[in-house]
This record gives structure tokens, C-alpha cells and sequence, in this order.
């Protein structure tokens, strides 16, 4: 494989405004793109607009203006949306704009002249929906199953590309080249359609008395081009067909990104155009799923459209990156709910990396004033350790990711997040420092900083704002990013400032539990109408859940014990909350032994306000239970495999 890579998205149509699907499509190009620069390729990452045919002049006749007001503004849209949401495209292309429509006329008049286009009369039916007529097989009660309408029928003189001239020649490559069209289910329904059926020629004229707005064809003015076969275009005019430096460079390196809805265009009237044309056929067409809202498709008519600024207003940006990334299994459906959202952030963000991070950052400050600590060579299979797990995952993931199976190459890395919280549980930092057995701890916090740094690098195609902030609080700006050497453990410089990370990820409390207690609320106040005295009866001692939500319980490791002097009932302990390392003062002396609670994971009150206890600042409290009629105090332990940080709720 060359050392070139180049992506695109589909152009997309200006009839309506950008919404996730379409965000789903250029984050996923964005990522790839920015991920092949990782690994050290020369990319380019292409985006558009389609602004020619039936579609588009309806859309803008709908709207009161001529069609080239209506796509400017719509196109000003999406080229907006993606840059308010950090999208690297290298280019945009418009289809309206002349270096298109030069491009595809050059091409029109080298096919014509080479005879692979003809004139004749055609009728059929046409989905205006689908820019296409449809063939027989495609209509499923009358309609378009796509559109959920009924093609017109069509008859009229048009021109012609042989298509059908390059069935055999296109199976051929199929078969040769079982990636072309990936994944696999794909691939097989491209098969399919060019195995069972005669290829029929494609149609790729409209006269210009029923559509004006298009690209005249070179041969005859009275035609315009039929946007698909003008649309398509778009990949190779954008980077310079024919001479251009970009165009020898980046073509045939392509990787085209489009979902299921547009397979036939690119997985059949595109390589065939490209064949007639004399233009090698592009690298691979990956083709992913929908995303739908309720198993229903998201669409402008069904009222159910998502704008992307409004997530990610509400999320963040890299936040939705993460979620659409690893939430859809490329080439599957998807669905699309801002609980699974909310979930992803708090689970994997801000419980699995977020907890990492700062558990690290907090005990680096603690035991070594905030220092990067040096690696002891008393330490060395440890560090082998660790540093062959994250060499494992982080194969995975590339290998996953540069097929664009981001999902599955998120969760390969995420496996070694989660083995970095689990080596802090096993290894106990705390125990070390206890023990003033500073080598192994500073071995062991060295470990987790070189870790932390390998993952934000590697994760940095995701995160475009939070790897930086890692990365610069890890004082390691400019340091080596490649990728070989994230494996050597030794980029960070001994002895140099953490900064504060402050919290990367927050938590998002869920809309959905408010709403339920909401509904409960007004239930309930309607019953107080009704039943005043029995109803405050039954209610007594009772609380709301959104009172019982206000508390954060949550998951935290004794890390230290020690009695309070001149006090019999107190313990002062060091806990790991997850959150930061705090200092609690707790009445269980006379239940415990200090020695006994190391380690011991318990749940903590972690938002109640600190207290001074004698003399000194508690932040935070214990739960215990109390037996009855006795003074017995039982500490609620709990199970190890639970990882600290993690809410109770
Ligand atoms: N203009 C054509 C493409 C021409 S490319 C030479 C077109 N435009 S479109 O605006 O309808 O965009 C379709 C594409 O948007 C899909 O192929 C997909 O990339 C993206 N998506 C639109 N809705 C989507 C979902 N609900 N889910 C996932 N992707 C979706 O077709």
C-alpha cells in the first residue's frame, strides 16, 4: 500500500441542513484522516456539496429563490458545521463551482468520444428521492422503499453510458480484490445486483426544457448532466483530474466513505465510469450503517432530525466523537439515543480515562510534590509488563482502526485503560508510600504517567481537545509522537511539573430521571388534592428520588488509618474516592483496627460538607450500619472487582 491515503465523505445535498447522520459520515473521515497522519501517511481529506438536478431545483423553487442563492446557502451550512466542530477537511467542494464543471465535462466528452455514449429514448421509473430510476426489482408496492413514494414514470430522449459493457470487467475486479467493497455484506449485495441481472445501461442526460439547473453536456447543449453522473465526479475534480500534483498523488489512494443509501451509485455506476474514463478505480468503498432514531430512519419529513451543533453543544465535542465512534459497528445500524450518549460518558470517560488520569495525577502530586518520577531499574519486569499490554492493545487498535472498525479498535484500547485502573488497585501506590518504598513507587506512578501519555497520543484522532490538555499537563508538549517510540516508556522528562488537570470528563446526570420524577411529582401533588390528610400520612419519612440523587455516593479505597490522638472512637483515614486522595474523620475506632481497613473499598458520602472533628477537616463520610439495640457499628464493604469512583444510584 502506498504511503498516500485519501478520504472523502459523500457530497452531501443541499436540500436540507446538516444533521447526524451526515456528522456520523465526516467525523468517521475526519478520524481516519487524522489517524493515518498519525501513522505517519501523507492524507487528504476531501467534503462537499451536491448542488445539481431534480432535488435541488424543487428545493429551491420551494423556498422562494434561484437554485445557486438556495445552495450557497445551504452549502455555507455544512462548510460552517464543520468547522465550528474542529472538522480538518483539506478541502470543500462545491458542485456548482467551475474546476467541477470543467472536470466533468472533460470526462463526459472521453467517454462520449471513446463511444461508450449513445442517444436514444427511455421510460422508466424515476424517484426523485433517489435522483434514479429505479428498476423493477427496486419497487416494493409501488413505491420507493427508501422514500416511501411513488417513482413518476418517465419517458423521454436521452443519452446514454454503456454501463452494461462493464458488468464482467467489474465483477472481475470485485472478485480480485475482495476489499473493494467492504465490509463483506456489502460487498455481496454489489455481487449480487451484477450476477443475477444484465447490467442495463445508465441514463446520464435530462433535457434541459424539464431541468435546467446542471452541467451542459459537451455535446449537446440542450442537455444538462444527470447529477449522479456529476456528483460522482466530485472525487477526482476536487484533487485536480488530470495533471494536477494532488490528483497523481492522492488518486487511486482513495477511500470513500458513504452509508448503505448510496451503495449502487459508488459500488457500480462509479468504478464503471472510472473504467470507461481510463481512471484507475478507487482503493476501497466503505460503506457503514444508518443511525436511527427508534428503529425508525431519521429523516427531515419524520420530524425526528438531531443537528449536530446541538450535541455537541450539549455533550461536547469530543464527547460525541467518542460516542459515534464507538457506539456504531461499522457496516451495522445504529441506534441513536442521548441516554447511550450519557451512558458512554460516564462509564468510559469519566470513569475508565477520566478516574485513570486523575487517580494519577493526584498521587504523583501527593508522594512526589507533583513531579514525574524516575524508573527504578529495580523495576524492570514490571515495566515490561505494562509496556507489552499497551504494544497488544494498541496493535488492535490500529490494526481495527485503519479498516475504519473504530468501535471494536476503541474497546481493544480501552481493554488496557481498564487493566491501568486495575494495576493501581493491585499494585496499592498508598501501601508503597506507607512503606516509604519510594523506588517502587516511583516506578510504579512512572508506569502509569508513560501509559497515560502513549494512550492520549494514540487516542488524539478522537479527542482533539482533551488529548492536547493531557499531553500539555504531562509537561510533554513537542515530545515524540510516533508511534514506534510510545512503546519505550521513556518520553516524559524525570523530575518535570504535572500540571492541574482539572476534571476532563464530567459526569452528566441523565435528563430522563428528572423527567420520571417530574411525572411522580405531579401524580403526586394531584393525589394531595384529592386525599390531603391520608396522602401526607402515607408520604411521611419519604423522600423524591431527585433528593436522594443530590447524594454522591460513590465507591472509594482506604488507602491510610490511623486513631485520632486523644481520641478513642476516631479513625483519620486517606481515601481514594475516585475523585481526588481525601482525608475523612470516622467514629468506627472502637469497631476496627486500622490495619484492617487498608485497601478496604467502602462507599463514601462524597458531596457532604466538610466538617472540622477534632481539629481536624473531614471531607466526607462513611457508611456503616448500626445494629439494632446495639452500639455494634458495621462498615459497608464492598466488592473488589467494583472499580473506586464508580456511583452508587
Ligand atoms: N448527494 C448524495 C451523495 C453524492 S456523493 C457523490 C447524497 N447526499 S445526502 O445528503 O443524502 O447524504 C447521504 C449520506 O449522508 C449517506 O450516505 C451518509 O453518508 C449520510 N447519512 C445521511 N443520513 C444518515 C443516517 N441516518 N445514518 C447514517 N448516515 C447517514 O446521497
Amino acid at each position: 500500500m502506498s504511503k498516500n491515503f485519501y478520504v472523502t465523505t459523500p457530497i452531501y445535498y443541499v436540500n436540507a441542513e446538516p444533521h447526524i447522520g451526515h456528522a456520523y459520515s465526516t467525523i468517521l473521515a475526519d478520524f481516519v484522516f487524522r489517524f493515518y497522519t498519525m501513522l505517519g501517511y501523507d492524507s487528504y481529506f476531501q467534503t462537499g456539496t451536491d448542488e445539481h438536478g431534480d432535488k435541488i431545483a424543487v428545493a429551491a423553487h420551494a423556498n422562494n429563490t434561484s437554485p445557486q442563492e438556495y445552495t450557497d446557502r445551504i452549502s455555507r451550512k455544512f462548510n460552517q458545521t464543520w468547522k465550528d466542530m474542529k472538522i480538518a477537511n483539506s478541502d470543500f467542494i462545491r458542485t456548482s463551482e467551475k474546476r467541477h464543471i470543467k472536470v466533468v465535462q472533460e470526462i463526459l466528452q472521453k467517454v462520449y468520444d471513446k463511444g461508450d455514449i449513445y442517444f436514444g429514448s427511455y421510460g422508466g421509473y424515476y424517484c426523485v428521492g433517489c435522483e434514479r430510476f429505479l428498476t423493477e426489482k427496486e419497487i416494493v408496492d409501488n413505491k420507493c422503499p427508501e422514500h416511501n413514494k411513488e417513482p413518476e414514470y418517465i419517458e423521454e430522449k436521452n443519452y446514454f453510458f454503456k454501463m452494461g459493457k462493464y458488468q464482467d470487467w467489474l465483477l472481475d475486479h470485485i472478485n480480485k480484490n475482495p476489499e473493494f467493497i467492504r465490509p463483506e455484506r456489502y460487498k455481496n449485495e454489489v455481487i449480487s445486483l451484477l450476477k443475477n441481472d444484465a447490467l442495463e445501461d445508465l441514463c446520464i442526460s435530462r433535457p434541459k426544457s424539464r431541468l435546467e439547473w446542471g452541467i451542459t453536456l459537451p455535446f449537446d447543449e440542450n442537455y444538462v448532466t444527470y447529477v449522479w453522473f456529476d456528483a460522482l465526479i466530485n472525487y477526482i475534480s476536487g484533487i485536480g483530474y488530470p495533471d494536477n500534483e494532488k490528483f497523481n498523488k492522492y488518486w487511486p489512494a482513495a477511500e470513500h466513505i458513504i452509508a448503505k443509501d448510496i451503495l449502487k451509485p459508488h459500488g457500480i455506476f462509479w468504478p464503471t465510469m472510472l473504467r470507461s474514463a481510463e481512471i484507475e478505480p478507487y482503493q476501497h468503498l466503505n460503506v457503514h450503517g444508518y443511525w436511527n432514531m427508534d428503529e425508525t430512519k431519521m429523516s427531515k419529513s419524520l420530524g425526528n432530525v438531531v443537528t449536530p451543533l446541538e450535541l455537541t453543544g450539549k455533550f461536547g465535542n469530543d464527547e460525541v466523537r467518542y460516542f459515534f465512534l464507538r457506539e456504531m459497528t461499522f457496516g451495522l445500524d445504529a441506534k441513536f439515543s442521548e441516554d447511550v450518549i450519557i451512558d458512554r460518558i460516564n462509564y468510559d470517560l469519566a470513569n475508565d480515562l477520566g478516574n485513570l488520569v486523575k487517580r494519577t495525577f493526584n498521587m504523583v502530586e501527593k508522594y512526589f510534590n507533583g513531579n514525574i518520577p524516575e524508573f527504578n531499574s529495580g523495576q524492570p519486569a514490571d515495566r515490561e509488563n505494562v509496556t507489552s499490554l499497551l504494544k497488544k492493545s494498541a496493535d488492535e487498535y490500529i490494526k481495527h482502526c485503519s479498516n475504519f472498525q473504530s468501535s471494536i479498535g476503541i474497546e481493544k484500547l480501552w481493554e488496557f485503560i481498564r487493566y491501568l485502573n486495575k494495576y493501581i488497585d493491585e499494585n496499592k501506590p498508598w501501601q508503597e508510600a506507607k512503606e516509604n518504598n519510594t523506588e517502587k513507587l516511583s516506578s510504579i506512578m512512572r508506569n502509569l504517567l508513560e501509559s497515560i501519555y502513549s494512550i492520549s497520543v494514540l487516542l488524539s484522532p478522537i479527542f482533539i481537545e482533551k488529548s492536547d490538555k493531557i499531553i500539555s499537563a504531562l509537561n510533554a508538549e513537542g515530545k515524540s509522537r510516533q508511534i514506534d517510540d510510545l512503546y519505550k516508556f521513556d518520553i516524559l522528562d524525570t523530575g518535570g511539573k504535572l500540571s492541574d488537570i482539572g476534571i476532563l470528563f464530567p459526569r452528566i446526570e441523565k435528563d430522563k430521571d428528572k423527567d420520571k420524577t417530574q411525572i411522580k411529582d405531579e401524580r403526586k401533588s394531584k393525589n394531595k388534592q384529592a386525599e390531603p390528610k391520608k396522602n401526607n400520612e402515607e408520604n411521611a419519612g419519604l423522600v423524591d428520588i431527585s433528593d436522594f440523587g443530590k447524594i454522591d455516593i460513590r465507591v472509594a479505597q482506604i488507602l491510610k488509618a490511623e486513631i485520632v490522638e486523644g481520641s478513642d472512637k476516631l479513625l483519620e483515614l486517606e481515601i481514594d474516592s475516585g475523585l481526588d486522595i481525601r482525608t475523612i474523620i470516622a467514629g468506627i475506632a472502637l469497631h476496627y483496627k486500622p490495619d484492617y481497613l487498608i485497601n478496604k473499598k467502602i462507599l463514601l458520602v462524597a458531596n457532604l460538607k466538610p466538617a472540622t472533628i477534632f481539629k481536624r477537616k473531614s471531607n466526607g463520610m462513611l457508611l456503616a450500619a448500626r445494629e439494632k439495640g446495639s452500639d455494634k457499628l458495621h462498615l459497608v464493604e464492598v466488592n473488589e472487582d467494583i472499580p473506586v469512583g464508580a456511583k452508587l444510584g
